[in-house]
């Protein structure tokens, strides 16, 4: 290969037809491809158009043929909620399912790989692409993390039913100071390696092909050119034999960051830290070969990194067809596959948390005579997709089931369902509310569906102000004067604020963005066909003054234990110090009792397993599942450590009335932490272990040591 055909290979363009960047128009694609000049595009969607470029690119010299890449994040074209949502479920087996479903899609229409799993733990819901991700915990955001991996990317990369998978956004993305997306990171090592890098770990052990770097700078240099980030850790430490592609222009926006004075020095930067392929900066382009003649880069880099993208075209048997994923008809069937809405059916009742419940409104009765269902959400169709859906050309909309037609598909036939729809998502106008008003009365219960927007989250949505919107909350305000029982389904993509709808209305169910089954999963919960399992990944505040708020916090010198007498305490004079909905919580149409916890021993050491055991019993009358929850707490450390860290769980389905007997193991390396020296330690002393229903619902506690 010549060195211009090499530095082909790490130049990444998007389609022109959709981007998720800034485009910069380029008409010279097809003469670039031809000449061996691009080796991967990013938005280009089909079997007829990627088929069509990749003709175009074995007219080159070299035949090598072109990546496809695209940002299937939750579902391609059957759209499955999103990952914050799924992340609800706790469910490894759903979430690893809907990402082989995506695959299975994607790469029946000619992609590749996709940019996903998204593995940025966030802790800030002002922050838009927190609906992207697993949530603020660690443990399950690492779980998550290598369940997708292997759902995209099956038991080997090469099967046209996978794509390749890539871990993102190296690192540390979702710490954006303020919640604002882009914005910069500043965090200790130990931080860094204790919350946010673990899940980026998982995704390498699990064999991810590739990962994607961020925009923020960390500590002080940008992500895309982070030496310490890119060669000493993920291709040192952790041995990663990937790929490493830059996030859109983040290469040329190191100028922007004020780290390098121009494009020439951006890519001396970014080869020289370890980004392997520009995405859409065209600074590889423009100034490797200059760097080489100016014998500031060594082609040796450039070889490695060239190799590291070959070797995985080679892996994906592009070498031996190139249009192996353009089969028309395989694309036909995997876009209408039967099967895959039922499973998005099912992952999206698995996603949906119910978090009130008074005097058991809920499930509704099947044989409600009538039903009032109001809100701007009600007949919405795409908002359920949320954010980073994916727009498969030639196929409209009518395959997302809004929530209105869920609910007709459930009981239209034996109930008269009314509908107002209120007022808007934003806006001050009252106008609907008489309307709204109205047939409330008329009805035996309402179902009010209101919430954000589904792009106010996402890239580039941070919110400053994490309300629900405009006047839907005083809409509630009035169908609750009505004296009707109300069911409130709020939409997000992120936790929000909504103390009034949280301490008035008798039933509140999170339902998030469900995706293309929405209306289908939300009915099911509704009248009781599916009993909601879901819990919170992430913590929700009373105000945005609280945030960052996470359940893992340190104790501190004056610990919170209640809301009065500041002095005693870390607190606010102002606002509860306590969550609005803890980290874990979510409730069930049955109860659950904790009972018979039982530890193997009351000591260990660091080459033992401490045998755990609990008795969970289904005091209710619905059969149902929860979700069990161990947390550890290390009561000294050389480091401090949290009050509680999610160290196992376990969903169990019970019948009513039944009981059932789960184990934990507790090794060694749950109670190991980083030390001041960033060593992986555990240190001898006392142990509290808790099983809870949420981080705040603790129901039982032991107690063991650790000796040496
Ligand atoms: C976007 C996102 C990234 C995505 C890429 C390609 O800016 O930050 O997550 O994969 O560009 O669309």
């Amino acid at each position: 290969m010549t060195l211009e055909e090499k530095i082909g290979q790490l130049n990444q363009y998007s389609d022109d037809w959709s981007a998720t960047g800034p485009v910069t128009v380029d008409n010279a694609k097809a003469t670039q491809i031809k000449n061996g000049q691009v080796g991967s595009l990013l938005n280009c969607i089909g079997v007829e158009r990627t088929a069509s470029w990749q003709k175009i690119a074995m007219q080159s010299r070299m035949k090598i043929p072109l990546l496809f890449g695209q940002d299937v994040i939750h579902g391609f074209k059957t759209t499955f909620p999103i990952p914050l949502a799924e992340a609800c479920s706790w469910d490894l087996e759903a979430i690893k399912l809907s990402a082989q479903v995506a695959a299975n899609e994607a790469s029946a229409s000619g992609i590749h790989w996709t940019f996903a799993p998204m593995v940025d733990i966030a802790r800030d819901p002002r922050w838009g692409r927190v609906m992207e991700g697993a949530g603020e915990d660690t443990y399950l955001g690492s779980l998550i993390a290598k369940a997708k991996v292997e759902g995209f990317q099956g038991e080997k990369l090469g099967s046209t039913n996978s794509v390749m998978a890539c871990a993102k956004h190296f690192a540390a993305y979702g710490a954006a100071i303020g919640g604002r997306d882009y914005n910069s990171v500043d965090m200790s090592e130990r931080m860094l390696w204790e919350t946010y890098l673990p899940p980026f770990k998982a995704a390498v052990d699990a064999g991810v092909a590739t990962f994607m770097n961020s925009f923020n700078d960390i500590n002080g240099v940008p992500a895309t050119g982070n030496k310490y980030l890119q060669r000493e850790i993920l291709k040192g430490k952790w041995g990663f034999t990937g790929f490493v592609v830059s996030d859109w222009g983040s290469i040329g926006e190191m100028i922007n960051h004020g780290n390098v004075k121009d494009g020439y020095e951006a890519a001396l930067s970014a080869i020289t830290a370890g980004s392997d392929m520009d995405m859409e900066s065209r600074c590889y382009k423009n100034n490797l070969a200059k760097l080489v003649a100016d014998n500031k880069v060594q082609v040796a880099l450039i070889d490695d990194a060239v190799m590291r993208i070959l070797l995985k075209k080679f892996e994906l048997g592009l070498f031996d067809d190139p249009y192996r994923f353009c089969n028309p008809d395989r694309q036909q069937k995997a876009l209408n596959n039967p099967e895959h809405t039922k499973i998005a059916r099912e992952v999206a009742s698995k996603s949906i948390v119910l978090l009130k419940n008074e005097n058991h409104l809920l499930p509704l009765s099947k044989t409600t005579k009538t039903i009032a269902f109001i809100g701007p959400l009600v007949k919405a169709v795409k908002q359920n997709k949320g954010f980073w859906d994916v727009e498969v050309p030639g196929v409209d909309s009518n395959f997302i089931v809004s929530q209105w037609e869920g609910i007709e598909n459930k009981i239209g036939s034996t109930a008269k369902l009314l509908y107002a729809k209120g007022c808007e998502i934003e806006g001050s106008n009252r106008a609907g509310f008489a309307e709204a008003v109205n047939i409330a009365k008329q009805a035996d219960v309402v179902i009010l569906s209101i919430g954000e927007r589904r792009d106010l989250s996402g890239e580039a949505k941070s919110r400053s102000n994490i309300n629900i919107p405009g006047v839907q909350e005083d809409l509630l305000k009035e169908l609750l004067a009505t004296g009707k029982p109300v069911v409130v389904l709020i939409n997000a993509g992120r936790p929000l604020v909504f103390n009034y709808t949280a301490d008035n209305a008798p039933a509140i169910l999170y339902t998030w963005w469900l995706g293309s089954e929405a209306g289908n999963a939300i009915a099911n919960v509704l009248f009781g066909d599916y009993n909601p399992s879901a819990k919170l990944p992430i913590t929700f505040p009373r105000s945005v003054g609280q945030i960052p708020m996470y359940y893992n916090h340190f104790n501190t010198g004056r610990p919170a234990k209640n809301d009065d007498n500041h002095f005693n305490k870390s607190s606010y004079i102002d606002e509860s110090i306590f969550p609005k909905y803890a980290f874990g919580y979510g409730l069930s149409y049955t109860t659950f009792a904790y009972s018979d916890l039982k530890i193997g021993s009351t000591k260990m050491s660091k080459k033992d397993q401490l045998q755990v055991s609990v008795t969970i019993s289904n005091t209710g009358k619905y059969d149902g599942e929860e979700i069990v929850q161990l947390y550890l707490r290390d009561k000294v450390g050389s480091i401090i450590r949290p009050v509680k860290e999610l160290k196992d769980f376990k969903k169990i389905h019970l019948k009513a009335g039944e009981s059932k007997m789960i184990s934990f193991v507790i090794n060694v390396e749950k109670l190991s932490f980083y030390n001041q020296n960033l060593e992986w330690v555990a240190e001898p002393g006392e142990f509290e272990l808790m099983i809870g229903a949420s981080s705040e619902d603790i129901r039982l506690k032991a107690g063991f040591e650790l000796v040496d």
